[in-house]
């Protein structure tokens, strides 16, 4: 589909929240460089809060297809966009098709991409290429190796994807390092989110509240795990207030094992939109969490992090960032700990521990790896 100047068409696929972000600014750069951008949404996130909100507040274009698979297990709803993507992906025949991160839409649209290549000469190429936990329990994990396994282009946001990618025998060519395209869409929208000041609108003193996240099902799918990791937030929520937004996966299973009296000390909030999000970490003096995005958005703005995982894909955000992860296995007081330590580090202001490519100009390092 190549046309005659050199311009491309590029296929992007957005599955979930934390994919919205990503491809924002890859969206934008394609069109400022004259390829013609195809946007795939399969609807594996549904509600307003968890999807369409993002398009508003990212300016994305609209999508061209949406796939309106929704929830389901692992093994359907990857199935599911298999299914629905490969007629879509037969039609049009773009030149590349661009997934990114590692959830289930990410796997199962490389997984279709790569079957047909000898029928379409769409090449793939993976954007957020080569992070690794080395937990293969993690859906995620699988999804992100295998995404890799399945690509022709790799776009990796920080170094340390290097050495991750050569010990699966992956070949340097393949591989761009691109920086961080979530954090072009932080430093982007930065302005927006400190002048709507979500905190101060919430009663709360700027530098001095806690913004938790939770969601991944080994904190929130065992009913252990689970008051483990509430009280711990109530531990801190006895020092500093606390304010949760709450996943709707974290809802449902709160309520399914009788924890819900755990959330009383928290200030619960439903999912919050990008720029209501970017502004309460903003102004947050310690954020808790299990997500992968989060671990990455304070690093970019200063902001200490704790982080309930065992480990993180994303070493460089402790490495170099301000993140850390509370001791494992998770511990209410271990968790408390872990907060005290992170607000005696303090906040260090945007971009004072940003890795090497964090600088708002990653979609269009990633638009000259399509490019070339
Ligand atoms: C998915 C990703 C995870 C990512 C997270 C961000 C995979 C394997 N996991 O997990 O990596 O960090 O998104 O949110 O792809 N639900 C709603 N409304 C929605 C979407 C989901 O109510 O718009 C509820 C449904 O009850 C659903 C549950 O959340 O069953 C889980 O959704 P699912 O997409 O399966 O996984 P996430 O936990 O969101």
């Amino acid at each position: 589909m190549s046309q005659q100047n050199g311009s491309k068409t590029i296929m992007l696929v957005a599955g979930a929240r934390p994919n919205f972000m990503k491809i924002a600014p890859v969206q934008k750069a394609l069109d400022r460089a004259g390829h013609r951008t195809v946007l795939v949404h399969t609807g594996q996130h549904y509600d307003d809060k968890m999807s369409a909100s993002f398009f508003r507040d990212l300016d994305i274009k609209p999508p061209d297809h949406n796939l309106g698979v929704g929830s389901a297990t692992h093994a359907v709803q990857t199935a599911r966009v298999m299914e629905a993507f490969e007629p879509v992906l037969l039609d049009l025949r773009p030149d590349w098709v661009m997934v990114p991160g590692d959830v289930n839409s990410t796997l199962a649209c490389a997984l279709v991409c790569v079957k047909l290549k000898e029928k379409t000469g769409t090449r793939l190429a993976h954007l957020e290429a080569g992070l690794r936990s080395n937990d293969w329990r993690m859906p995620e994990e699988v999804n992100r190796v295998l995404a890799d396994r399945c690509s022709d282009l790799l776009l990796i946001p920080s170094w340390d994807a290097l050495p991750n990618l050569d010990r699966e025998g992956i070949a340097r060519d393949k591989v761009a390092f691109v920086g961080n395209v979530m954090i072009d869409t932080l430093l982007d929208r930065l302005p927006t989110a400190r002048a709507l000041n979500l905190g101060g609108q919430m009663g709360l003193t700027h530098g001095d509240y806690v913004v938790a996240t939770l969601h991944r099902p080994s904190n929130v799918d065992d009913p252990t795990a689970l008051e483990t990791c509430l009280r711990g937030l109530g531990a801190i929520a006895a020092k500093r207030p606390v304010v949760i937004a709450l996943h709707p996966r974290t809802a449902k299973q709160a309520q399914a094992f009788g924890l819900a009296d755990l959330l009383e000390p928290l200030r619960v909030t439903e999912p919050l939109g990008y720029i209501e999000m970017l502004s309460l970490v903003d102004g947050a003096a310690v954020v808790v969490t299990d997500s992968g995005g989060v671990q990455e958005e304070t690093t970019a703005l200063g902001v200490p992090c704790v982080t309930l995982r065992e480990q993180t894909e994303r070493p460089v955000t402790v490495t170099e960032g301000t993140n850390r992860l509370a001791p494992w296995p998770l511990t209410p007081d271990g968790i408390y700990s872990t907060y005290a330590a992170a607000t005696a580090q303090g906040r260090v202001g945007v971009g004072a521990k940003s890795p090497d490519g964090w600088d708002g100009r990653a979609a269009e390092r990633a638009v000259e790896a399509l490019s070339r």
